[in-house]
């Protein structure tokens, strides 16, 4: 099919191919690392995230609270800053207040919550299902879309450990008056030993990270088209130069010699291959030229 196709339109329908397949493969290995990093690096900043809130929650429950038990008692209003979900929770809010963090989430999502700021929203409630349901998985994480653009988030599940929480998180009757004053005695109540009731998580803005990551395949593209295109320019220029147009102009002196024009010469002032052809044809012409002189001879004699 290429056959009928001149020699510099094949030569750049071959480039071209080349050229697009380069592009295509090239871009998306590059997307696929970018990507891979720019999860990568989102992931360890929520990595270290919930492990400085889980240090807040084992100061609180190892430091803080037996120092400030004593008081929950007698009390009226319980005192929650003995509590590690509240403490991790008002740390992070701290946190929120630098404009960097503004948009970095942490939440004890949790279905039957003490406090209903922790209440688990949809998408929370299905993961507690799916911690549930899998015990074995430790951690899910994952992209969310949310109003003020793309997360991404790592659970973990949360369960009543010990039997020391279910003094304030089986029945009412059994935790501290003041709990029950100030919190009610609807919620957060009726846990279990060893049940998963909430998932630790922590959201992470992905938006900025992914856009650099998308810049950066952007800009490598355009460098890499720029340098493509370059070469395929430079190709055609050195083979129209050095094999076309002396192609043509052989077989344009070919035409003259055929028609008995025997003036003009083959080009011969390269020393490659083409050069090597012209030398060739001179001399074919030159012999050409003698047969026929004593051809003509022969026949006037
Ligand atoms: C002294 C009572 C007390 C004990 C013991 C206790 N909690 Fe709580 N817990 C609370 C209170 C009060 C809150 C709500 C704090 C707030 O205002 O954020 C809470 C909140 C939580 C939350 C966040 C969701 C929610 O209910 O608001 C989780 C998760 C939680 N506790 C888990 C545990 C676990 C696990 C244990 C055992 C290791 C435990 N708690 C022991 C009183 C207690």
């Amino acid at each position: 099919m290429l056959k009928n196709i001149k020699l510099g339109t094949r030569f750049n329908l071959i480039l071209a191919l080349v050229f697009m397949l380069g592009i295509t493969i090239s871009g998306a290995a590059l997307s696929s690392v970018l990507q891979q990093r720019a999860q990568a690096e989102v992931t360890s900043q929520a990595l270290l995230l919930i492990q400085a809130m889980n240090s807040v929650r084992s100061y609180t429950s190892n430091h803080i609270k037996p120092l400030l038990a004593p008081q929950l008692e007698p009390e009226t209003t319980f005192t929650a800053e003995t509590v590690p979900a509240y403490s991790a929770t008002e740390v992070f809010e701290n946190l929120r207040q630098s404009e960097d963090y503004k948009n970095f989430f942490y939440k004890e999502a949790t279905l039957n919550p003490t406090n209903l700021r922790d209440k688990a929203d949809d998408f929370e409630s299905k993961l507690v299902e799916r911690f549930r349901s899998e015990p074995n998985t430790p951690e899910i994480s994952g992209f969310r879309a949310l109003p003020g653009g793309q997360m991404f988030y790592i659970a973990r599940p949360l369960a009543v450990s010990q039997k020391s929480c279910l003094q304030c998180h089986s029945k009412p009757e059994v935790a501290p008056k003041s709990l029950v004053e100030t919190y009610g005695a609807e919620n957060g109540f009726g846990w279990q030993l060893n049940e998963i009731v909430a998932t630790q998580v922590i959201s992470v803005p992905a938006d900025d990270v992914l856009a650099s990551a998308n810049r950066s395949l952007s800009l490598i593209m355009s460098i890499l088209i720029g340098i493509f295109a370059v070469v395929i320019l430079l190709i055609n220029l050195l083979l129209r130069r050095s094999v076309i147009w002396r192609i043509r102009r052989m077989a344009k002196v070919a035409q003259e010699v055929s028609t008995g024009k025997t003036s003009t010469d083959f080009e011969q002032d390269c020393g490659d291959e083409i050069g090597a052809l012209g030398i060739a044809f001179n001399r074919m012409k030159s012999s050409l030229e003698i047969a026929m002189r004593l051809l003509s001879q022969q026949q006037d004699g």
